[in-house]
């Protein structure tokens, strides 16, 4: 009975998996705050790549960590850019099923932090402080990029403001009208991204309190996705998520496109962690914690337990 009313119901093809590959790598590298995830190796992304499309998921999302890194990012829009390499083999693998199959959605993080060495979202002025304008540009060149190597989907993560219209423009200028914009519309400073770092070797030092935003506001979080869909997002995005099923909530409310929600490292981080410890039940905790996210509202829930979750909900 409990099945047959429920209100709400998972689907592998609302689960999108996020995925880490790092250039130089002969073995997948596990992450020590992100127990059952790794950075790949090119070879081994394409075994999670081809893993999530046979799994029926929603999508993959990619974010490549250089070899090198430096003050301008350079490695996020290089044509061989490790991203882009990963884009490439991601599409074959993903077109290489019969037409007409339905293959996950193959999504490209849009932003600077993996590739500066300073790992702020964008570059920076002579005084130290992120240049917002001056970054639009790099994420014009990296978006081209990214669709170029076959993404579908590009998904502006750094919080500047302007970036959809910017890179709306740009897709559209270099004849790819087609490729969809994610934007991560209310994106908060968050503690949670802390098992992140790690996971993207990110050489941050300081916060990111002057773009992304305050966890203290909702309404600023309305008004964020309000500019992206004025300025073009195919889709909005909340993130964190668990801790912002409100914010998620108003947004499904008032977007009429669909809406995704991020449930980040640090909420991975910390079911794994309690459930390894015996605090409370692992298993259970996945299933409450990504169904209460789509109950809040989101079409789309990027989850690292993607996959996991769709082997359970065959
Ligand atoms: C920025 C980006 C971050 C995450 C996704 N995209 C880090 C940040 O903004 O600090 C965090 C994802 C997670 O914690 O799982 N490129």
């Amino acid at each position: 009975m409990r099945r047959l009313v429920a209100e709400t119901r998972l689907h592998a093809a609302d689960l999108v998996l996020p995925l880490f590959v790092k250039e130089g790598l002969t073995e997948p590298a596990p992450l020590a705050s992100m127990p059952g995830q790794v950075q790949h190796t090119e070879d081994s992304l394409v075994e999670a790549v081809r893993a999530a499309r046979d799994a029926g998921l929603g999508g993959v999302m990619l974010f490549g960590i250089p070899a090198a890194k430096d003050a301008n990012g350079s490695q996020g829009d290089a044509a061989d850019g490790i991203l882009q390499r990963a884009l490439r083999a991601s599409r074959t693998v993903l077109d290489e099923v019969p037409a007409g199959t339905a293959t996950p959605v193959l999504m490209a993080d849009t932003c600077l932090d993996e590739f500066t060495d300073h790992g702020h979202c964008g570059v920076l002025t002579s005084t130290g402080a992120v240049d917002n304008d001056a970054t639009l540009t790099r994420y014009a060149s990296m978006a081209v990029a990214q669709a170029k190597a076959g993404a579908d989907v590009i998904s502006p993560s750094g919080m500047m403001d302007g970036q959809v219209a910017t890179i709306r423009d740009a897709l559209d200028d270099a004849g790819f009208a087609d490729t969809s914009i994610l934007a991560y519309s209310a994106k908060y400073a968050s503690a949670y991204y802390g098992p992140f770092r790690e996971a993207v070797d990110s050489e941050l030092t300081g916060d990111r309190k002057t773009y992304q935003m305050d966890f203290a506001n909702a309404r600023e979080g309305l008004r964020e996705a309000d500019l992206d869909l004025a300025e073009g997002a195919d889709m909005v995005m909340v993130k964190p998520a668990g801790s912002y099923l409100d914010v998620l909530r108003a947004v499904a409310d008032r977007s009429d496109v669909p809406v995704a929600a991020y449930q980040v490292s640090g909420e991975y981080a910390m079911i794994e962690a309690a459930g390894a410890n015996g605090w409370i039940d692992r298993d259970r905790a996945v299933m409450e914690s990504v169904t209460s996210i789509k109950r809040a509202g989101a079409d789309v829930i990027l989850t690292y337990w993607a996959l996991e979750l769709a082997d359970w909900l065959r």
